[in-house]
């Protein structure tokens, strides 16, 4: 299947779809704990079959253009992905949200991915606003969002309940011409 190369490394972005169910029901196996610290994604996949439920429910929302998945292989190993949320083109905003198991972390897989994410947003979708929300608890996705210059917004205080606990979110963003401003830097200090 067609794929992004996101380095040197063998990682790779791809679409994420149902006929990946067992290859994703093994990965959430591996990262469960992990990843549902504090974000609930894939709980509802616990055999083959509700596994393709949840890529079938990701399926019809990138059919509305309302949500897509897409997943991160590392040497032919699905480790992680990223997503769209609330993606709202007649608006121009929409939300990102990632994962990995524990073997992705460390390697800048969901940064690396998440800028081709954005700039598929904004450049081709006509994006203005990305919000990123996260629970002001998890540090390394908040990282991220600071890695890729979003600017915090504010915190909904105590308006998240996970596993019995209510978090507070903090809300980042980036905005069109702020990315594309970075992104020109970034070009710019390759030279
Ligand atoms: C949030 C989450 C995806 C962040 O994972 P991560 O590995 O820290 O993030 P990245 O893939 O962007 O990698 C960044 C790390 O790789 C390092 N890195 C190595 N090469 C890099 C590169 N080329 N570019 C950027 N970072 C790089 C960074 O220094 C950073 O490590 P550090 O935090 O020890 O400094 C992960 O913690 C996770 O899946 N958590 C569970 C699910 C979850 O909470 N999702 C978010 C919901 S809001």
């Amino acid at each position: 299947m067609y794929a992004i190369s996101l380095g040197d490394d063998g990682a790779e972005l791809r679409p994420l779809e149902p006929w990946h169910a067992e290859e994703f029901l093994a990965h959430l196996e591996r990262g469960r704990e992990f990843i549902n610290r504090f974000v609930p994604f894939g709980e509802k996949a616990t055999d083959v079959a509700s596994a393709r439920d949840t890529l079938q429910r990701y399926a019809d929302l990138r059919a509305a253009d309302t949500a897509s998945l897409h997943g991160l292989w590392l040497e032919g190993k699905l480790v992680g992905g990223v997503l769209f949320l609330n993606f709202d083109a007649e608006n121009a905003n929409c939300e990102v949200g990632c994962w990995l198991e524990p073997a992705g972390t460390g390697r800048g897989l969901v940064t690396r991915a998440m800028r081709v994410l954005i700039d598929f947003a904004v450049e081709q979708r006509g994006i203005h606003r990305v919000e990123w929300i996260a629970s002001a608890g998890n540090r390394p996705s908040l990282n991220v969002a600071r890695r890729l210059g979003m600017t915090k917004e504010g915190v909904r205080r105590s308006s998240y309940p996970h596993h019995g606990v209510r978090h507070d979110l903090e809300v980042w963003s980036v905005l069109a011409p702020d990315w594309r401003a970075a992104r020109a830097r970034a070009v710019h200090s390759d030279h």
